[in-house]
Formats: structure tokens, C-alpha cells, sequence
């Protein structure tokens, strides 16, 4: 039988930190196990807001490499930039043509980006649209997601329907996976906000290439409150909650045996468990990360976007026809 197909994809923006890996990133790299995978490094998403191209350019390759060190299998999965595949861009703008603005005018993340202070642009108003392409592309039935996905998800859904609806049963409509062993990993200087690559205090967050010192000293320094005990409520006690769940997730220990553990041990022990477990996780990740070169990398990528185009193509000439824009 035909493995279901997977697609996620991660925008490039830079530090890669402990909420993407244990909240998203650690599970793609274990769906390689049983589904077939496409992992797309969104750069076109990542350029609908304001951005500085040099930046760009570093933080494209060094995403792509913390990808393959957290252990994408480039042999298993197709891993490629998304710009160098034109067929999103064209399937967008088919996809386009059957979204109604209303909807786009009700999705969240594009109200909170403006609201923000981000221009306007189509771009960023098309994002769900290039998004339902990434997915729709390659007939993906799962899409690993965060939360704040959901909404664009459901678009996509939609979307897939209204185009078999009026042009015959092409894609499939798919599913989110957000399975029970990824974490929603908390900011360790606001523990009741997501941790985030955009708050400006880097204590905040965990980097995934921090060295063993670094992830010691911020988990050290994480907040938690002035109860002396170690136990798992997140409206009392988010901070430690948020330090147990990361350290759950980390080791694969049960949030009931680390309280029976470190229950009454006092904070400064237990955040020393904490960040050894999580030292003892990302360690794999650097030691591979160190020992890849960037131009292995962009082998890499160049030979996976070969191959993701291949299909592409494929996948692309049925939805061509099926619109009446098949080649003549
Ligand atoms: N919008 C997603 C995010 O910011 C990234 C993304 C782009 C994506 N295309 C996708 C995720 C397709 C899943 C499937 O996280």
C-alpha cells in the first residue's frame, strides 16, 4: 500500500530555538519513519514581510542546515528550498482564483501581522493561498501544525474541495497531525506567552545550536515564582510547569515520575535536571550541525529541489488539466 503523504513547511527566519524543535521539528524528523515526507524551507512565505536579503540569504542556508542536523533525511524525505520549485507559485495563483476575499479578510494571523505594523502587501494577504499550494501540491494528506496554523489549514481544506467540486476529485483534503508527543514549549522569561524567536530578550529562549554553558545559564535563569515546589499547574505555576513539560518531552519520563522526583528538591536542582536533559538532547544536533558544510548543504538542496520538481511536475500537469491549462 501507498505511505500517506506528509508536508510541513518552516519559514527561514533564523534561531531555530527549543519550541520549533521539541513543538514541531523532532517530530517531522520521526513521521520520515512512516509516512513519505515533504519538507519545504518556506522562503517565499518568509518574504512577505519585511526583511533584509543579505540576512536572508544566511539565515536560508543556516535553516536548511539545522534541519538537516536535527536529522531530515535528505535519502528519505524531500527536503528543498520552495523558490526553487515554480510549481507552488503556479498552483497558488489557480488557488487564488477560487478564494474568495472575504476569507482571506478573516484570517488571523494576517490581521495580527498588519496590526503589527507589516505592510499590507498581496503577498502577505496571499499567504494561506501559497500555503494551501505547498500542500495541495504534492496531494499531502497530513500537514504537521502548530495551533496557530489551524485557520489556514481549514482554508486549505476548503479549498481542496471547492477545486474538486467544480473540476473533478484531484486532491485529497488534509489533515492536521498534531500529535501528543510534541510540546507547547513557553517563553522562559513570560512562561503564560509561546516561547518565540521574535522577543527581543534572548533569555526568552532556548537556540537549538546554544552551547551546553548557554542553555544551563537561561535555564537557570528561567522565571518561576516563590513557592518552593516542584509540581505541574499552569495557572499557579507556569514557569515551572513549562520547565517540567520541557523536561518531559526531553527525556520521555512522565510529568508524575519528575514531580515524585524533584517535588521538594528546591529549584536550583531541579533547573540543573532540566537543563541537563535538555544539554543531552540538542547535543546530537550541534555535534551534526558542526560537522556539515555549507557546500554540502547547498548540495543538498540543489539535488532537492531536482527531485521535488520532478514530482511537481507531475502532480502539477493533472491539476493543469483538470483547469484546462494543459499543455497543447
Ligand atoms: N505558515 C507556516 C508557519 O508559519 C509555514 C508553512 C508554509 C507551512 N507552508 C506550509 C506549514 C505548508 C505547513 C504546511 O509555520
Amino acid at each position: 500500500m501507498d505511505r500517506q503523504t506528509v508536508f510541513s513547511g518552516l519559514q527561514p527566519t533564523g534561531n531555530v530555538h527549543l519550541g520549533n524543535y521539541l513543538g514541531a521539528l523532532r517530530n517531522w524528523v520521526k513521521l520520515q519513519d512512516s509516512y513519505d515526507c515533504v519538507y519545504c524551507v518556506v522562503d517565499l512565505h518568509a518574504i512577505t514581510v519585511d526583511y533584509d536579503p543579505k540576512q536572508f540569504e544566511q539565515d536560508r542556508i543556516e535553516a536548511a542546515k539545522v534541519l538537516l542536523a536535527a536529522g531530515i533525511d535528505p535519502d528519505r524525505s524531500l527536503f528543498y528550498f520552495q523558490s526553487q520549485v515554480p510549481q507552488h507559485s503556479e498552483l497558488s495563483w489557480i488557488l487564488g482564483t477560487m478564494t474568495p476575499t472575504g476569507v482571506l479578510n478573516r484570517m488571523t494571523q494576517y490581521k495580527d501581522k498588519v496590526a503589527k505594523g507589516e505592510a499590507a502587501n498581496l503577498g502577505l494577504y496571499s499567504y494561506p493561498v501559497l500555503m494551501a499550494a505547498d500542500i495541495l501540491l504534492y496531494h499531502a494528506s497530513l500537514v504537521p501544525i502548530g495551533d496557530d496554523q489551524r485557520q489556514h489549514l481549514e482554508m486549505t481544506r476548503d479549498l481542496a474541495e471547492r477545486f474538486n467540486n467544480r473540476f473533478g476529485n484531484v486532491f485529497p483534503v488534509p489533515e492536521a497531525l498534531i500529535p501528543e508527543t510534541t510540546a507547547r514549549v513557553m517563553s522562559l522569561a513570560d512562561p503564560t506567552a509561546k516561547m518565540s524567536k521574535s522577543d527581543p530578550n534572548e533569555k526568552s529562549r532556548v537556540l537549538i545550536l546554544d552551547s551546553p554553558d548557554v542553555v544551563r545559564k537561561k535555564i537557570r535563569s528561567a522565571v518561576t515564582d516563590s513557592d518552593p515546589d516542584v509540581r505541574f499547574d499552569t495557572e499557579e505555576k507556569p514557569g515551572v510547569s513549562n520547565l517540567l513539560e520541557i523536561m518531559s518531552t526531553c527525556t520521555g519520563r512522565s510529568i508524575d515520575s519528575l514531580v515524585d522526583e524533584y517535588g521538594s528538591a528546591g529549584y536550583g536542582k531541579f533547573k540543573d535536571a532540566v537543563a541537563d536533559a535538555v544539554i543531552a538532547e540538542l547535543a546530537p544536533i550541534r555535534s551534526a550541525y558542526q560537522n556539515l558544510d555549507d557546500d554540502e548543504v547547498a548540495r543538498i538542496m540543489r539535488r532537492g529541489a531536482l527531485d521535488a520538481r520532478t514530482k511537481a511536475e507531475g502532480f502539477q500537469q493533472i491539476a493543469r488539466e483538470a483547469t484546462g491549462l494543459a499543455a497543447i
